[in-house]
């Protein structure tokens, strides 16, 4: 069996998510990669916090990152910590080293993605980050590929599973703010700082992210103006309700006359809109180009297995590009079995 070495440097709600899904679905995933992604090393902070974990042979917790970042045999070097500090010195310690990086973090790419990218291109290696965003939604590469040749002029979305999970629990059942997030917070919805949640940050982050690819050009988290949901309160609901209304948070990132205009805040709009039924930790992106019109995105927002499937995706892409280098062979896009039939056999 062929194997690709895999990293990772953190197992909270993402780092394990991620862990789960190679182990649940590796031999489907080896069977579409002619290679399984192998986790040797998974990076944390303090190993005795997973003493519960029970981890397959062969498969390690250390608390030295360069135990990781050193190893040669690693290929993918997987960022599921969070911050931009040391999460940074890490990523860049990996392209440096000529490792590919998947990562769901972006802070990170918000502040950094274009300089990072840059480093993995001088490297030669890969930087992926389809988890940054709108958790299991596969938004990144379809924006990018599938969506590739249309002129975008228009991106709306509920971004944020926490802030969306609260809303909704509010409008509902007229549940208490801090309850709420607490329960988001419970739930590994919510960032380690959830305020980033609350004040509209996290949501910016992504809509610089999801812009950039959009609308082809570096934007940062400092180009959107941004305005959270802690000033909303049961009588704004409720006044919203009186007139068939629902309060949702927005990212929206518009091509102006006077260029484009990236704005995060909490809007009024009609129960009868599409936005309106996007509940709980659920995200949605609604997407105007002029090729296809129209077309929305939904799915799980947050959360520890939708997320790690965004993960696993870029292992996978990273994974086949990989190959395709080595092989100088493309693998054909879809390219079943020959052995699999579809009476099982
Ligand atoms: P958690 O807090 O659940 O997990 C963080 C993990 O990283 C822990 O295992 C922690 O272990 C480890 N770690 C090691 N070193 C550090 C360090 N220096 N600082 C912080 N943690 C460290 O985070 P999540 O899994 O929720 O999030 C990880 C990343 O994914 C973040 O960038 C987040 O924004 C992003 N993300 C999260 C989503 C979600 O639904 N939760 C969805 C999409 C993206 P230890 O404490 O033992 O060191
Ligand atoms: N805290 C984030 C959210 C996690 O609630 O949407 C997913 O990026």
């Amino acid at each position: 069996m062929k194997e690709v070495e895999v990293a990772l440097l953190g197992f909270g709600t993402v780092g394990s998510g991620t862990f789960s899904l190679l182990q649940t679905n590796a031999e489907l995933i080896e069977n579409r990669l002619g290679v399984r992604p192998h986790v040797s090393k998974i990076y944390v902070r303090n190993p005795q916090k997973y003493t519960d974990v029970t981890l397959p042979e062969g498969t390690v917790f250390t608390d030295s990152v360069d135990d990781v970042l050193g190893d040669e045999t690693i290929r993918i070097v997987v960022e599921v910590m969070g911050g931009t500090t040391f999460a940074r010195e890490c990523v860049e310690k990996a392209l440096k080293a000529g490792k590919n990086v998947v990562t769901a973090n972006k802070d990170l790419l918000a502040e950094a993605g274009p300089y990072l990218l840059d480093l993995a291109s001088k490297n030669g290696v890969d930087l992926r980050y389809e988890a940054s965003v709108l958790g299991g939604i596969p938004i990144i590469r379809t924006l990018y590929d599938s969506l590739g040749g249309n002129k975008i002029s228009e991106l709306v979305g509920i971004m944020n599973g926490t802030t969306n999970f609260i809303l909704s629990k509010m409008t509902e059942d007229g549940s208490n703010y801090d309850e709420v997030l607490a329960e988001a917070q419970a739930l590994g919805y919510a960032e380690a700082d959830p305020t980033a949640d609350v004040e509209g940050l996290d949501a910016a982050r992504k809509l610089a992210i999801l812009s950039s690819i959009a609308f082809n050009r570096r934007i940062f988290f400092e180009d959107v103006h941004v305005e959270g949901i802690t000033k909303i309160d049961s009588t704004d609901i409720a006044f919203g309700k009186e007139f068939g209304y629902t309060i949702k948070l927005l990212g929206i990132a518009k091509e102006t006359k006077k260029g484009l205009s990236l704005n995060v805040h909490p809007a009024f709009i009609s129960q009868q809109h599409p936005l309106a039924a996007v509940r709980g930790s659920y995200n949605a992106l609604y997407v105007k180009g002029n090729g296809i019109d129209d077309a929305m995105f939904y799915g799980r927002g947050a959360g520890s297995l939708p997320t790690g499937s965004s993960v696993v995706s870029d292992i996978m892409e990273v994974t086949k590009n990989e190959a395709a280098q080595a092989t100088g062979k493309l693998t054909p896009f879809f390219y079943p079995d020959k052995n699999l039939y579809a009476s099982g056999k």
